[in-house]
């Protein structure tokens, strides 16, 4: 058990987490997705609402058990889940993506299941999806905002850039290369990068105690900028 779950300190807070991944239809019957299972953001969301914070979670597909007492807002696609982040964006405090959002989609939609029939190939062509994270980074306001990033090379240089871009205040990133901890797992191993603060590993750990850590540095965070 966390000692979390006496602590309050998040009364008062709207938290908006994404979750999961997005799932981009070819035809009424297949998709493009990926290995995300909503783990580290449904863990996320159930920190929040144990420390006393309002939780929207919105998110993907998944076999996950709902966290009690959420918002809960389920997608599929990358342009609805950037919908439903726009819509509770204003009123949240903290704002947290931790879904693995497609970077592209098909750039059509089938209506019709797609035939093999006199096809020997077939070529999909894909569009991007928008970035939702940077969009959030240029409509904040009060709000503190959370990115992951997932990086199989150059874990630092690559997060760092990230942050940069995305204009966000807390960036938690993962080596994804790695089997034991990330994708599907209940643990991860994770670097919290800041502007203007040194890198921190945080040696591998449930994704509840993760959680938790992000809490306490955004608490930090909206400590620091109300003196
Ligand atoms: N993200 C997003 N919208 C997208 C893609 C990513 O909001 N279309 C968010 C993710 O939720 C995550 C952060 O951006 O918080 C970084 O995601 P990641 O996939 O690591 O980076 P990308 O910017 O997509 O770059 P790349 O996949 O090319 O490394
Ligand atoms: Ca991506």
């Amino acid at each position: 058990r966390l000692e979390t779950e006496n602590k309050k300190d998040l009364v008062g807070k709207k938290v908006l987490v994404s979750a999961g991944s997005t799932v981009e239809p070819l035809d009424p019957v297949r998709y493009l997705s990926n290995n995300s299972t909503g783990k580290m953001g449904f863990a996320i969301a159930k920190i929040a609402q144990q420390r006393g914070a309002e939780v929207t979670l919105v998110a993907g597909p998944n076999q996950l058990a709902l966290p009690n007492r959420v918002n809960y807002q389920p997608i599929k696609t990358a342009r609805q889940m950037e919908q439903k982040m726009l819509e509770f964006y204003q009123q949240a405090d903290f704002v947290i993506m931790a879904a693995a959002v497609a970077d592209f989609r098909p750039a059509k939609t089938a209506e019709q299941k797609i035939k093999k029939q006199e096809l020997d190939q077939l070529t999909l062509r894909l569009v991007r999806n928008p970035d939702i994270l940077a969009e959030l980074g240029r409509k904040k306001q009060k709000q503190l905002l959370v990115g992951f990033a997932a990086e199989t090379q150059e874990l630092l240089h690559n997060a760092t850039q990230k942050m940069q871009q995305k204009k966000v205040d807390l960036l938690v990133a993962n080596d994804v290369s790695r089997h034991d901890i990330g994708f599907g797992t209940s643990q991860n191993e994770v670097v919290f990068l800041q502007p203007d603060v040194a890198p921190e590993l945080l040696s591998k750990r449930s994704k509840e105690k993760i959680a938790d850590k992000i809490f306490d540095l955004l608490m930090d965070l909206n400590r620091q900028r109300r003196k």
